[in-house]
C-alpha cells in the first residue's frame, strides 16, 4: 500500500507543494498554505492497479442520440432564470459564489421556496445556520408556508443517505459547500481536499439521480477556508453574486455556463423583506443622478442581451503629491490610465498634475471598452467645471490614436436611452447613419476624441 505522505496545499488556488511557505509560489497569496494528507494514489490509478483488465465496459453513444434542448426547471425568479439560460437544468450542478453577507442564502431560499410552492420537492441543507436561523430568515421573507425540506447536515455520507432515502428531489441546495466533510478524506472541513472530495461526490450523486444541485461557496480573501474557485471546473454553471456592501443593488453574473450564455446578468435590490428583482436596471441606476453637476456622464452600456444605462462620475482636482493619485471604482484602472494618456497626448488635456478619481454609480462594474467615451466626457467635464448636458448619453471605444471606434448594439443602446428620456447621444462617427432608433435621437457623431474635448471648451495646449 502506498504510504500516505504529507503535502502542503494552497487554499486559494489548490497548488500542492512539498514544503510549507508563507507565500504561495503559484498564485502569490500569503498565508494560504495548509498541510493536508496527500491522497495515497488517485482513484483512477487504484482501479487500474487492482482491476488487471477486469473493468466494466463503458457504454458509448452517438452524438445524435443526445436530446437537443436541455429540459428546464424555471425557478420563477426571472432575473435568476435569465442568468441560468432559462432555468435550472435537471441533473446539473450550479455553483453560486460570493462574498459572505452578499445575499446568497437569501436568493437560494427564495428560489427554493418558489419551486417548492410550485410543487417540486426541494431539500435545503444549511451547514452554517441552525434551523431556527433559517426559519427566522424565511419569516422575514414571508416564506414560512413554503414546503421546503430543511436540514442542517454537513456529513457527506449522511447527506447522500438522506437524499437516497426518498424519491430524488428536484432541487438540492447545499449552503455552504465549505461546511461539508467526509470521514474518508483526512483533512479538516473547509480544506481543498474536503471541498473537492465532497463536491465531486455530490455532483455525481446529482447526475445519477437527476436532481439539480446548487452549491453555495464563500469567496474568501484570507485563505482560511478554500475558495469556490477550486471546484469551478467540476460544475456545469458558475454564478457569482456581487455588489458593493452598503449598496442595495446585487448583481448575479454567469462566469461559466454549459447550458446558456455567460454574458447575462441578473439585477436585484436587497430590501428589508428580501431580494427584489429589478426589471429596469437603468432607471434604478440613474434614479438619484446629480443633474447639472460637472464631472458626470451617462454611459449607454450593454450587459449580455440587455442595454443598461449607468452614470459615470469623475473628479479631477489639482494634486499636492509628486505622483498624482488615480483611483477608480467599477472600471479597469489600466483603461483609465490609457484614457488619461490619450487625453494628454492627443487632445492636449493636461492631467499630469491632477488627481483623478472615477466612479461608476450604484456599485456597478463595467467591462466594455465602449465605456471609454463616457468616461472621457466625465473626466473632461470635471476638468473644465462645465457640466455635461444631462439629456445626452455616450458610448464609443477610444483607440490610442484618439480615434473613436464603433461598438456593437448601437440601436439597442439608443432605444433604451430614448425610453429613459434622453434626447441626444454622442456616438462614434462611423456608426451614425440612420436607422429608426437613430432617427428618434439627435446623434452627435464623434470621430476623434478632441472633438468631444472641444465641446467642453478646454483650450488645447499650444
Ligand atoms: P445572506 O443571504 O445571509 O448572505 P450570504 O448567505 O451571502 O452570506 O444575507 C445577509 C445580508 O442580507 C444581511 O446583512 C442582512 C441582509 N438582508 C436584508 O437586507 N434583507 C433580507 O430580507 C434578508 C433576508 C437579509
Ligand atoms: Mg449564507
Amino acid at each position: 500500500m502506498a504510504k500516505a505522505s504529507r503535502a502542503f496545499v494552497c487554499q486559494a488556488c489548490g497548488a500542492v507543494t512539498a514544503r510549507w511557505s508563507g507565500k504561495c509560489v503559484s498564485c502569490g497569496e500569503w498565508n494560504s498554505i495548509i498541510e493536508e494528507q496527500a491522497a495515497s494514489g488517485s482513484p483512477a490509478l487504484i482501479a487500474i492497479k487492482g482491476g488487471k483488465g477486469k473493468g466494466r465496459l463503458a457504454a458509448l453513444e452517438t452524438l445524435a442520440a443526445a436530446s437537443l434542448e436541455a429540459p428546464r426547471l424555471p425557478t420563477g425568479i426571472a432575473e435568476f432564470d435569465r442568468v441560468l439560460g432559462g432555468g435550472l437544468v435537471p441533473g446539473s450542478a450550479v455553483l453560486v459564489g460570493g462574498d459572505p453577507g452578499i445575499g446568497k442564502s437569501t436568493l437560494l431560499l427564495q428560489a427554493a421556496a418558489k419551486l417548492a410552492e410550485a410543487g417540486a420537492r426541494v431539500v435545503y441543507l444549511s451547514g452554517e445556520e441552525a434551523p431556527a436561523q433559517v426559519r427566522m430568515r424565511a419569516a422575514r421573507l414571508g416564506l414560512t408556508e413554503a414546503p421546503v425540506a430543511l436540514g442542517t447536515e454537513t456529513n457527506l455520507a449522511n447527506i447522500v443517505a438522506t437524499l437516497g432515502s426518498a424519491a430524488p428531489p428536484a432541487l438540492v441546495v447545499i449552503d455552504s459547500v465549505q461546511t461539508l466533510w467526509s470521514d474518508s478524506v483526512e483533512a479538516a472541513p473547509g480544506t481543498i481536499s474536503q471541498l473537492r472530495g465532497c463536491a465531486s461526490a455530490l455532483i455525481s450523486h446529482a447526475k445519477g439521480s437527476g436532481s439539480t444541485l446548487v452549491l453555495v461557496g464563500h469567496v474568501t480573501k484570507d485563505g482560511q477556508i478554500a475558495g469556490p474557485k477550486v471546484i469551478e471546473h467540476m460544475v456545469d454553471t458558475v454564478l457569482y453574486f456581487e455588489g458593493l456592501s452598503g449598496h442595495q443593488f446585487r448583481i448575479l453574473r454567469a462566469v461559466k455556463n454549459r447550458f446558456g450564455p455567460t454574458d447575462e446578468i441578473g439585477v436585484f435590490e436587497m430590501r428589508q423583506d428580501g431580494l427584489k428583482e429589478v426589471e429596469n436596471p437603468s432607471a434604478l441606476f440613474l434614479s438619484d443622478r446629480d443633474r447639472g453637476a460637472p464631472g458626470t456622464a451617462v454611459f449607454a452600456g450593454m450587459e449580455g442581451t440587455r442595454p443598461i444605462l449607468v452614470e459615470i462620475q469623475a473628479l479631477v482636482a489639482p494634486s499636492s503629491l509628486g505622483t498624482p493619485r488615480r483611483a477608480v471604482v467599477g472600471w479597469d484602472p489600466n483603461r483609465l490610465a490609457m484614457l488619461i494618456a490619450v487625453l494628454e497626448a492627443r487632445c492636449g488635456v493636461r492631467l499630469g498634475a491632477h488627481d483623478v478619481y472615477l466612479n461608476v454609480a450604484g456599485g456597478f462594474r463595467l467591462n466594455e471598452p465602449a465605456a471609454d467615451l463616457a468616461c472621457a466626457a466625465a473626466l473632461v467635464s470635471s476638468m473644465s467645471g462645465k457640466p455635461a448636458p444631462d439629456d445626452t448619453v455616450y458610448f464609443g471605444e477610444v483607440s490610442l490614436t484618439g480615434a473613436v471606434r464603433a461598438v456593437g448594439h448601437r440601436d439597442q443602446r439608443l432605444k433604451e436611452a430614448a425610453k429613459l428620456g434622453f434626447v441626444r447621444a454622442a456616438v462614434p462617427a462611423a456608426a451614425s447613419e440612420g436607422s429608426r432608433e437613430a432617427k428618434a435621437m439627435r446623434l452627435l457623431p464623434v470621430s476623434q476624441l478632441d472633438e468631444l474635448v472641444a465641446w467642453f471648451a478646454i483650450p488645447p495646449l499650444e
